[in-house]
């Protein structure tokens, strides 16, 4: 996307539900400080969208984001095993957004793991999540059976097996990991693995090195030295799982940022849910949803505002000490937010 570096740009924005509009808040004030150039269309989905038009992703939301092809997401909540389908997922196939981008780095020395920098891409619109699912009825039990068929396809395998190339070799990462299980699903991940190999070999063979793996050795071998790996590219229902497991490598949840990226469109979100455990309370943390903001400014090409933004949560935390509960501190989001935005100030 090419823009102008002071010309307004036109964002969706999506609390969401439970901490959603929180650290939205909190989100939006750090955007502000920064002189960030979006201007919003606010709108709801998930159970605010229930709540205010009987709709988990309404009309209104899918027309903002059609005109802005941009978007910042609070988590949206999907009700387990029944109910409606997850807005998230409708909302990465309404817009096609194939490749889901799950950065981790170690933001806090001196954890479990340091110096972590690994990049998950994952497919995001095909595999096991396609919602061809069915139950089949026996001897009056109507969940005797449960079943699901996953697809993947050459031309989605291409796709994305193209992006995370090109991600790595334009951001100047060393390695790509296909991760795959195509020694048991020979058809869904098989075709997978057989296209990164392919891509690699016809156009990245000479920009950067190429390795596969099985997905629960690299699950293993995650926890077990992370640092061998770069980037990762996977099927969707892998890449869900590995994506959290990277963010347990950097301190957890609250701060995983996440993008979800197509040809047409480009929304951000933390990679963590609605925290109904801990909503209203005022202590969730923020920062998660400001490393997507972080890479949305990215996106738009405002790399030195997104880098102001982490210099300064890296100093927050580092320096001022200031932090919540999810990572041992005891300032609440309002405390939090106050001390970052003090960084932001003084950096201008
Ligand atoms: P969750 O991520 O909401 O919470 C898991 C645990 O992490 C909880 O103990 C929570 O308090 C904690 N946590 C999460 N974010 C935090 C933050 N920013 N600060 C401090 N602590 C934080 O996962 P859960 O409970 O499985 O899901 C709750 C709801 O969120 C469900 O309805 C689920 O479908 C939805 N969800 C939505 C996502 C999205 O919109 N992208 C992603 C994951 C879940």
């Amino acid at each position: 996307m090419t823009t102008s570096p002071q010309a307004p740009i036109a964002a969706t924005l999506i609390p969401g539900d439970g901490i959603g509009p929180e650290i939205t808040q909190a989100t939006l004030a750090v955007l502000d400080a920064l002189g960030a150039p979006f201007v919003w269309d606010t709108q709801v989905a998930g159970a605010a969208g229930v709540a205010s038009c009987g709709d988990p992703l309404p009309e209104a939301c899918l027309d903002s984001i059609r005109r802005t092809k941009l978007a910042l997401k609070g988590p949206l909540e999907t009700p387990s095993g029944g109910g409606y389908r997850s807005s998230n997922v409708r909302l990465r196939e309404e817009f096609k957004l194939y490749a889901n981008l799950r950065p981790a780095s170690t933001i806090i020395p001196g954890g479990r793991f340091d110096n972590i920098d690994l990049v998950l891409v994952r497919e995001n619109n095909e595999g096991l999540y396609m919602g061809y699912e069915h139950f089949i009825p026996i001897d009056g039990d109507p969940h005797a059976v449960g079943m699901s068929t996953g697809i993947n396809t050459r031309q989605g395998c291409r796709r994305i097996c193209h992006f995370a190339f090109e991600y790595a070799v334009r951001k100047g990462r060393k390695k790509v990991t296909a991760v795959h299980k195509a020694n048991i699903m020979k058809a869904l991940t098989g075709i997978f693995l057989e296209t990164a190999r392919q891509i690699h070999a016809e156009h990245y063979k000479d920009k950067i090195a190429f390795e596969e793996i099985i997905v629960d050795a690299c699950a293993m071998k995650l926890v077990m030295n992370p640092w061998q790996f770069d980037v990762l590219v996977t099927t969707n229902l892998f890449g869900d799982i590995l994506s959290d497991e990277i963010a347990g490598l950097v301190g957890g949840l609250g701060m995983a940022p996440g993008a979800n990226i197509g040809e047409h469109a480009a929304i951000f979100e933390a990679v963590h849910g609605s925290a109904p455990d801990i909503a209203g309370r005022g202590i969730a943390n923020p920062i998660a949803l400001m490393l997507a903001a972080a890479m949305m400014l990215d996106h738009v090409e405002r790399v030195d505002l997104g880098d102001r933004l982490r210099e300064a949560i890296n100093a927050t935390l580092n320096v001022d000490n200031v932090r919540t509960g999810d990572l041992g501190g005891k300032a609440n989001t309002q405390e939090f937010t106050a001390a970052l935005l003090k960084r932001i100030n003084a950096g201008k």
